[in-house]
């Protein structure tokens, strides 16, 4: 979940490396660091906490030379702090890592007792050493493949040599890894947005896949050592999305831009003319599909689980749900009628990469959900749907999930009516429905103000429930996610008919619980539920879509969305509590956009 940055050029490379980190912060921000090669010496500074420290160390100490790498670290094997940070560098190299080297101890171990030094409690730090003990008979690229023959886990590096000071060389097995093009410069990165300044002509290296680069020349090998030929893609340009305008954070931003969102992504999936739903070429004929499973981490898992209410209530389609982390590892009976349905926002994440590859080597059709289109999840699956979502920079996913939860939605009826499980008067309703959306959003930005009113009841808290059933389950735990990662909080997300079994010993005396309940087949029910926490002196906060008089006096504050298509509802009911999670973060202070030992990408197991 680091980021890398590696330049090759014939002018100084500091600044654009330091630019580049700072779009990487998304990846880790607990450390960062650069080295450059100049005047036959390796150029190391690092500092702890944000990429600006270390732009001040460089304001004060230049770094000049015209090659250099940089990082942004999340800390997996030893605490922040500057002698963790990457790079790492002996005398030799300079190395900086993405990933995990799971048998470092091992390495390190033999190394030691051959009479090595490490400075830091990292595992990258045995890459550093490793190559540098190979360099004494090889040439750098012959050390690195000799290296990455004895290493275990996944990684993305980044390499520079001292006696070598025309080249990078680029490794990937497991964590992306994505190479630019420009006129007497090339560039290693984490991904395509990091080098976005400076090109938009990438190639991305595949499992397992080598690359040298020097100011003129990109050269790729594959495991066996031998060249290869690599695709060069043009990426897109996404209109004013990396700049936060007059947004204090990324993050209200993404709130708000969530309206125009939703529109771009339904203009690019419904013909409002024919009133249709714009998607074909499904890797397996509708009507064969046995099986839908949807997998995703996270926020994403959450929209995979409002999904299943979905494809349950409109489809004849058997479906199931998988965390990534927990699908990769288990013992799946692979059928070639199902289809496998990967969410990701990012594209990247590890888990979610890995659960596809487990069934591209079944040979089952994959489809994904994802935002960037570039990312390895994209390319790897056989069939993808955009989100249209435009780049999400918060490390809180937002404007994502709903982008999601609309491809997922779209996806279901087009299912249905393909599969003649819906009639086509129903359809028309659906669709003719979704229009109404973008509408319906900017009408709940409007609760903002009450948003912030109840976001002060909950700075005392010691913690908090949120409460749902059917499609507003997955909404409880999307609220209680949000308001965990943002204001560190404990928050808990569960099924209302749930509490009876054991949560309900959680409740005391003004603890604020959140209840989500549209009118919909549950509301009584739902309502049943919340008598039984008022009962033991929870805090009521209810959020509907019901505007008829509820009798229930102890209701601490009520919100009330639009009312829209029952089957719509998770949509606009999570603003409020992003809203929600937003106003509580702001009030303490926390960073937003950043939170506490968190990444934007999750590149690591
Ligand atoms: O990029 P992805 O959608 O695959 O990321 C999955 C999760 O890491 C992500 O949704 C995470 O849970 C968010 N920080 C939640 O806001």
């Amino acid at each position: 979940m680091c980021g890398i940055i590696g330049i090759v050029s014939d002018k100084p490379v500091s600044i654009n490396i330091i630019n580049s980190l700072k779009k990487l912060e998304y990846r880790g921000y607990d450390s960062a660091g650069l080295a450059t090669l100049s005047n036959n010496l390796i150029d190391e500074k690092k500092c702890s906490g944000r990429v600006e420290e270390l732009e001040k160390i460089l304001i004060k100490n230049p770094s000049n030379g015209n090659i250099g790498i940089g990082h942004v670290r999340w800390a997996t094997h030893g605490i922040p702090n500057i002698i963790n940070a990457h790079p790492h560098s002996s005398e030799k190299v300079s190395v900086v890592h993405n990933g995990i080297i799971e048998n470092s101890d091992e390495l390190k171990k033999d190394l030691e007792e051959k009479g090595f030094k490490f400075k830091s409690q990292t595992d990258t730090e045995v890459i550093t050493v490793l190559v540098t003990q190979f360099l004494e008979n090889s040439k750098p690229l012959e050390s690195v493949f000799k290296t990455l023959k004895k290493l275990k886990g996944s990684f993305a590096l980044g390499i520079i040599f001292k006696n070598f000071p025309d080249i990078i060389i680029g490794a990937r097995r497991g964590s992306p890894l994505a190479v630019g093009y420009s006129n007497d410069e090339n560039y290693l990165g984490s991904d395509s947005y990091a080098l976005k300044s400076m090109t938009n002509k990438i190639s991305y290296l595949d499992d397992g896949e080598l690359c040298m680069l020097s100011k003129n020349k990109v050269d790729f090998y594959d495991l066996n050592q031998k060249k290869i030929n690599k695709k060069i893609y043009t990426v897109s340009d996404d209109e004013n999305t990396t700049d936060k305008g007059d947004y204090k954070n990324f993050m209200s931003k993404e709130i708000f831009e969530q309206s125009n969102t939703i529109k771009k992504c339904l203009s690019e999936y419904t013909d409002s003319l024919k009133k249709d739903i714009n998607i074909y070429n499904f890797p397996i004929e509708p009507k064969k599909i046995n099986k839908i499973i949807l997998i995703g981490c996270g926020t994403a898992y959450h929209s995979c689980l409002v999904a299943k209410y979905w494809f349950e209530e409109l489809t004849s389609i058997d479906t199931e749900i998988d965390i990534a982390s927990e699908f990769r590892y288990r013992n799946l009976k692979f059928k070639t009628n199902n289809l496998y349905i990967f969410v990701s926002q990012s594209g990247e994440t590890a888990d979610t990469a890995a659960a596809l590859d487990i069934c591209k080597k079944n040979n089952v059709k994959t489809c994904s959900i994802v935002n960037v289109v570039e990312s390895t999840i994209a390319r790897n699956s056989d069939w993808v749907l955009p989100i249209h979502a435009g780049p999400e920079i918060g490390v809180a996913s937002t404007k994502a999930f709903l982008g999601q939860l609309i491809v997922l939605y779209i996806l279901s009826l087009k299912l249905s009516i393909e599969r003649e499980d819906i009639d086509k008067k129903n359809y028309d309703t659906y669709v003719e429905n979704l229009t109404k959306l973008p509408e319906a959003i900017k009408k709940t930005f409007k609760l903002e103000s009450e948003v912030q009113l109840i976001a002060k009841e909950f700075l005392d808290a010691k913690g908090s429930m949120f409460l749902g059933r059917g499609n507003s389950f997955p909404i409880a735990l999307e609220g209680a996610l949000k308001l965990k990662e943002l204001s560190y909080l404990h928050a808990e997300g569960y099924p209302a008919g749930e509490m009876k079994h054991g949560p309900l010993a959680l409740i005391e005396e003004g603890l604020p619980v959140i209840v989500i309940a549209p009118k919909d087949k549950y509301y009584e029910k739902t309502l049943s539920n919340m008598q039984e926490v008022i009962a033991r002196g929870g805090k009521i906060f209810f959020i509907t879509d019901n505007y008829n008089r509820l009798l229930s006096t102890n209701i601490r504050f009520r919100l009330r969305v639009p009312r829209v298509d029952s089957n719509l509802s998770p949509i606009l009911l999570t603003i409020p509590l992003q809203l929600l999670a937003y106003h509580v973060a702001s009030l303490k202070n926390c960073d937003i956009d950043k939170p506490r030992n968190l990444a934007k990408s999750v590149t690591v197991e």
